[in-house]
């Protein structure tokens, strides 16, 4: 048996120890006489136009004059190296004292390579994969000339209404924290300075997430204790991991929007965790603190976000015309408007823009290289994940004859792709369709009947079509999803059932009695307990992007093997959520032997269906927990075995366990290690994710697994709102999903 010694990847410990690149903290002294230096012979107003970031008017000449001025510090939206190198131009040779425009785009899971949505990287539990990508977008972007993205979005997301839950990493605040930090590692390179790096901003600071009822933009109510042990610490790994910028969130958290937020603007961020980045405004919240109803006007607005600790607003347009008025009245102090400028200076120089301005214009093309599609390719496939798989029907076998391919989303080119996609293009995706006509060339027949154009679309003649047509073949292959404009910014729902006809279709295939293959390609986990019912297996992609149909392909027929997990719980309906399985327990847990609505009988008594915490309609459990995801191989965990049963706060347990391969197919498992902090100063979750790995095994193969975990990272804010790790109790898992594993105990003793 091989043991493997997780403790040394240094990926997996990102957020907690100090392993990589830390750009922030790294501010040499050079830079920072260079900033001084600049900084002493700027006016007021130059001081300012570097806190304004426009976006691309179309115009050159437009912004060419507001550039001279020194009006605008930063463009964001324009991706053509001619034009970027125009502008910079300008800025450099024209303006007074020459300082470089940061030129900015939303490259959110690949430029022009798409990768899965990030939701779907987290999937993978590989921060690798989330490295790569964000590596790929970075060399892609800057190619053009873009050296700034609005990335990673690490944003906890417990509620699939919310459309932006496609673009975090899900609902836990460690697969977050990891992921994300890969993100920015993956973005800004080793240094920050090569042409290659771009300088990430991880969004949306804060709380964002939790917005109520999970319709976007809508406000917040998170507790401090809350905000510090779930929302905050993927924000703190971000800074550790060196990113260079911040962005504030629109929501208002009991009554203070992010952007006017100086608690967690100054005291956390720059007082606790020493970030000397710059921070910007996201699109226009600086300016809808006017209708939040928390600044008056514009002079309002530009008075609160820079005292609260902005340094540049984002198309609110504010600054400039408000802030030489506030200074002059002593609203705003002249030092708070030098530290701002400060910030995004030392950004500037840490980019190398002062060195290196422009782009080569004339480099040959990255894009679409085929190295970057490899790797597209790699993180569809740790993306998909197997929810079910009856008679084991996947991997198809090489003796059919006759498949059905059908739905919307089995040849939809644009909508795989996902949301955030500016700069995609629909023409380079691969497509399921595609991908299985080229894997099974002329040996099967395909027979290609979509049954609906799209995903909304209702069409019983197009579904009673595709389900005779499908009834001819030996295996049907349904592809369903969302559109890309399904999820995204501002694309909420209330239903989160499958839309238009496209229940119907699974209905109706079913019918066949063929076995049905569902593929499911969204930007959200929806509830699809009855599709799940109606077929064979199922194969869920959060839309995987450029590659997802050769992924997708050769996770049906075998070349690869299904490895992703859930990275946030599948709800059975809407009124279930929020539901998470990081959730603390009620006085009254549920006993999950509930009477459900049907077994309840007439004029029953009031307290005879026992008085726990649970839905008599849905009962307690999710449609999928966290953490889950089949493989077609089989994983057994046995020999959990921890250093101590007692430890003391600096110590670091080892948590040993067997490993075995014990089906058919080599195959990768995603092994996690939960813990419960039993009793605390306060309430704790009933279970928090600690650690994970990804370990391949052949069949038959056993290897000995090991996690470290200091228990130093047991601590959480307590009653007294510090920070610590308070002796007692503890169970532990070791388990392939959160809803698993035989539990094991351990005690912190002072
Ligand atoms: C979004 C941000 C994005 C920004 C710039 C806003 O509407 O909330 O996530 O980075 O626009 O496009």
């Amino acid at each position: 048996m091989k043991a493997i010694r997780i403790f040394s990847t240094c990926l997996l410990l990102l957020p907690f120890v100090s392993c990589t690149q830390v750009a922030n903290k790294g501010s040499d002294a050079a830079t920072e006489k260079k900033v001084e230096s600049l900084l002493s012979r700027m006016t007021l107003e130059e001081k300012i136009g570097q806190m304004n970031q426009i976006t691309s008017y179309g115009n050159i000449e437009d912004m060419s004059s507001l550039i001279k001025k020194g009006e605008v510090g930063s463009i964001l939206n324009e991706v053509d190296p001619v034009r970027i190198n125009a502008l910079q131009r300008v800025a450099m040779e024209e303006s007074r004292l020459g300082i470089p425009l940061l030129i900015a785009r939303d490259v959110i899971h690949g430029f022009k390579t798409i990768f899965p949505i990030p939701l779907g990287q987290a999937a993978s539990f590989n921060p690798q994969i989330a490295k790569d990508g964000a590596r790929v977008a970075a060399i892609e972007a800057s190619s053009v000339g873009i050296r700034w993205t609005f990335a990673p979005m690490i944003d906890i997301a417990r509620d699939p209404r919310w459309g932006r839950i496609a673009e975090g990493c899900g609902e836990d605040t460690y697969l977050t924290s990891v992921m994300g930090a890969a993100m920015v590692e993956g973005f800004q390179g080793d240094s920050l300075n090569s042409p290659t790096s771009i300088a990430a901003c991880p969004k949306h600071f804060v709380g964002y997430g939790a917005a109520e009822g999970g319709r976007d933009y809508n406000s917040t109510f998170i507790p401090e204790r809350r905000l510090r042990n779930v929302y905050l610490p993927p924000f703190e790994a971000a800074t550790k991991a060196g990113a260079a910028t911040f962005m504030t969130s629109f929501n208002d958290n009991d009554g203070i929007p992010s952007t006017g937020n100086a608690f967690i603007l100054k005291d956390v961020l720059r007082g606790e965790w020493g970030f000397d980045g710059l921070v910007v405004t996201d699109w226009a919240s600086a300016s809808e603190m006017i209708s939040h109803g928390f600044a008056a006007d514009s002079k309002e607005v530009a008075m609160k976000s820079v005292n609260a600790g902005v340094d540049m607003e984002m198309v609110s347009y504010t600054f400039v015309k408000e802030l030489p008025a506030l200074i002059k009245e002593g609203k705003v102090k002249e030092s708070t408007i030098d530290e701002a400028v400060r910030n995004i200076l030392r950004v500037k120089y840490r980019l190398g823009l002062f060195d290196v301005p422009y782009v080569d214009e004339k480099q040959p093309s990255v894009m679409y290289d085929p190295s970057h599609l490899k790797v597209a390719k790699q993180a569809a496939v740790e993306s998909a994940i197997l929810l079910k798989n009856d008679k084991e029907v996947l991997p198809l076998q090489e003796s059919l004859k006759t498949i059905a391919v059908v739905g919307p989303m089995a040849n939809a080119p644009y909508e795989q792709l996902g949301t955030w996609i500016f700069d995609g293009e629909k023409a380079h995706t691969q497509t399921p369709l595609n991908a299985i006509k080229e894997i099974v060339g002329d040996k099967v027949q395909v027979i290609y009947e979509p049954g609906l154009a799209y995903s909304r679309e209702k069409n019983p003649a197009g579904v009673a079509k595709a389900a005779a047509v499908a009834a001819r073949a030996d295996v049907i292959l349904a592809f369903v999803g969302e559109e890309a404009i399904l999820s995204g910014e501002a694309h909420c729902l209330a239903d989160l059932n499958l839309q238009g006809d496209q229940s119907a279709l699974i209905t109706a295939l079913a019918k066949t009695g063929k076995p049905v293959v569902t593929i499911v390609m969204a930007g959200r986990p929806l509830t699809i307990g009855q599709e799940v019912e109606e077929s064979t297996a199922v194969l869920y992609s959060f839309h995987p992007g450029t590659m997802g149909g050769p992924a997708l392909a050769d996770l049906l027929w075998g070349k690869a093997v299904p490895s992703g997990k859930t990275p946030v719980t599948f709800p059975k309906m809407v009124g279930q959520i929020p539901v998470y399985y990081a959730h603390n327990n009620t006085g009254r847990p549920a006993t999950r032997n509930e009477v459900l609505l049907d077994d309840i009988a007439v004029e029953a008594g009031q307290t005879s269906l026992g008085c726990t915490s649970f839905y008599m309609d849905a009962g307690f459990d999710p449609l999928f927990p966290f953490g889950y995801g089949l493989s077609y191989t089989t994983f057994k965990y046995s020999n959990v075995k921890l250093s101590s049963a007692s430890l003391k706060k600096d110590d670091v347990l080892t948590v040993t366990f067997d490993l075995e391969n014990t089906g058919k197919y080599k195959g990768t498992e995603v092994a996690q290690l939960y813990i419960q902090d039993k009793v605390g100063s306060v309430t704790r979750p009933v279970k928090e994710l600690k650690r994970f790995t990804r370990v391949t095994l052949k069949p038959g193969e056993k290897k000995n697994v090991s996690f470290e975990l200091p228990v130093s990272e047991l601590a959480f804010w307590n009653i007294d709102m510090v920070k610590v790790v308070e002796p007692g109790d503890f169970g532990l898992w070791v388990a392939t999903d959160s809803q698993s594993g035989e539990e094991v105990f351990f005690k912190v003793v002072d």
